[in-house]
């Protein structure tokens, strides 16, 4: 199995071992976080696939258990928890309840899977009755300052029950700061901030939010989510968030801004996420269902140009078949 290749404007005979030395990027097991999504229930078999993301569920905390069960024994190492609550309210108060159904799945993980990365993604728009992600003034705007108070209090929540790290989503301006605040004040002061710095008001989202039931009943998230169009921005908020005391920054969505995670890879020596949204997902698996590509190939491309493009931490839907190809 002989072919042949450039390498420093050289022809050189490229066997599959000598490519394998010179390949400079590449997915290990250690770099990937599984996002899961856990239902309150009483139905403890509870186990509902996402239709708009084939292969994703929503999980009652014992079906949780089993699905990690499954992807730890086949090497996941990280996850990322995502909430539905029973009751939505004006407050959002099941997101920093202590009962609440996240704070309940971070214990019941740790418990069963002490060496797993539990990380929780802190944001209200899963458990604001309005779908918003901060609290709404008169004019339907979304207040930024009101709803710092409630994300720290979230973060702690998720901290206390025993989440290894926290990843604010939400966007607010000054977030970093009050949760990093409010985690020392409460003696966690070497728990980690992942913070969704980079995020931009993307289409890619709607799968997710149906998943976790978190449209916006009226308006946008055009005011506190980043314009696509914008790359300088995203290093004013990355540097924000560094200012602020966030240990690793995150980019998302994925593929259409490798460019921005390039710029931010060359700018900062902090390590970077990337989320491989759930749209970005969904394309996949629709083509892939119709025969159009081939998956595994596909996705394995994906997670190469991630790493390429300097990504330490990969968070992906494929993350549990990932694991699988790479284990063949
Ligand atoms: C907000 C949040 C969203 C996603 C992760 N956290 C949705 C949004 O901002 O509307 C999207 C993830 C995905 O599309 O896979 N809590």
């Amino acid at each position: 199995m002989l072919d042949t290749d450039f390498y420093r404007g050289r022809r050189l005979r490229m066997t599959p071992g000598i490519r394998a030395l010179v390949r400079e990027s590449e997915i290990r097991p250690a770099d990937l976080v599984m996002p899961y999504f856990v239902a309150e229930t009483d139905d403890e078999g509870f186990r509902k696939p996402i239709a708009s993301m084939p292969g994703q569920f929503q999980f009652s905390l014992k079906e949780l258990e089993k699905q990690v069960a499954a992807a730890v024994a086949n090497g996941l190492g990280s996850v990322l928890l995502f909430g539905l609550p029973k009751v939505k309210d004006e407050k959002a108060s099941q997101a920093y309840s202590d009962e609440g159904i996240v704070q309940e799945a971070v214990r019941h993980l740790k418990d069963r899977f002490p060496e797993l990365v539990v990380i929780t993604d802190v944001c209200l728009c899963e458990y604001t009755a309005n779908g918003h992600c901060g609290m709404v003034g008169k004019c339907g705007e979304i207040q930024n300052d009101p709803t710092l108070d409630l994300l720290a209090k979230t973060a702690l929540s998720h901290v206390r029950a025993g989440a290894d790290m926290v990843a604010p989503s939400d966007m607010m301006d000054g977030r970093i700061l009050a949760i990093r605040e409010t985690l020392d004040d409460a003696g966690f002061t070497s728990t980690p901030i992942m913070s969704y710095a980079v995020k931009y008001a993307s289409a890619f989202y709607g799968p997710f939010r149906d998943a976790a039931d978190s449209t916006p009943k009226f308006g946008d998230r055009h005011s506190h989510q980043m314009d696509p169009a914008n790359w300088r921005e995203a290093l004013r908020e990355a540097e924000a968030d560094l200012d602020e005391g966030a240990d690793i920054l995150m980019v998302k969505p994925g593929l259409p801004y490798l460019d921005v995670l390039r710029q931010l890879r060359d700018r900062f020596d902090t390590p970077i996420a990337t989320y491989n949204v759930s749209g970005e997902y969904s394309m996949v698996k629709a083509a892939a269902q119709n025969g159009w590509i081939d998956e595994q190939r596909t996705v394995m491309e994906m997670m190469t140009c991630f790493k390429r493009a300097g990504a330490d931490i990969v968070i992906t839907y494929f993350a549990e078949d990932v694991l699988g190809w790479l284990n063949k």
